[in-house]
């Protein structure tokens, strides 16, 4: 299996966007099995790790949700992540209340809206995903997983926080 694959790491950083390129030749890597194929059980009851808001071309507000693994290991301050953690990124359009003018005489809220920017997962199996870190990487766009969001794209930049274990959430609070 030959394929070439050109990330632009640098741009997509500099821009603040999920920026990357990904080229493939040979087999495609939609034939190739996501990390995880349906969206996990429950994941949107999961506990809350953190909250984030992107700007740039992104511009959404975000939670980090975690299984009871992923929470367990957050609190522990543990250096690495056990297999079967998997952290949970949901993103939704961050836009003003409607309501914030007249209760605050100035828009002053921005709150979450639709969902935006799909779902992503990072999921921890130190041996079956050897290769990108231990961590097993996908997006799931309207449920599904993603054809375009590719795991090489994703372990690229994360590799930026590897002395973190490649996550760059810290436990709010
Ligand atoms: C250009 C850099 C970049 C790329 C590419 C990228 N991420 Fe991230 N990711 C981040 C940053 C920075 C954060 C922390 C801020 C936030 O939550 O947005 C993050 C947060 C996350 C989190 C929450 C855990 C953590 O590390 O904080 C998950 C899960 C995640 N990303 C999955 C993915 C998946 C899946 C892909 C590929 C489809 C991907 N990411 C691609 C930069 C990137």
């Amino acid at each position: 299996m030959k394929r070439i694959i050109a990330v632009s790491l640098a741009a997509g950083l500099a821009t603040g966007l999920i920026g990357y390129n990904t080229t493939a030749s040979g087999e495609t890597d939609a034939a190739r099995a996501p990390a995880l194929t349906e969206l996990p059980d429950g994941y949107r009851d999961w506990r809350l790790i953190t909250v984030a808001h992107e700007e740039g071309k992104l511009n959404d507000i975000r939670a980090v949700l975690g299984n009871d693994i992923a929470i367990r290991a957050f609190r522990e301050g543990a250096a690495t992540f056990p297999d079967g953690t998997i952290i949970g990124r949901l993103a939704w359009d961050y836009h003003p209340l409607e309501e914030s003018k007249a209760a605050f005489g100035a828009p002053q809220s921005f709150v979450a809206g639709l969902p935006k920017n799909g779902v992503q997962f990072m999921v921890k199996d130190a041996k079956k995903f050897a290769a990108t870190g231990g961590w097993g990487y996908v997006e799931f766009d309207d449920g599904k997983p993603s054809t375009t969001a590719m795991p090489e794209a994703c372990f690229s930049c994360h590799s930026i926080v590897k002395d973190r274990d490649f996550v760059f959430s810290r436990y709010a609070p």
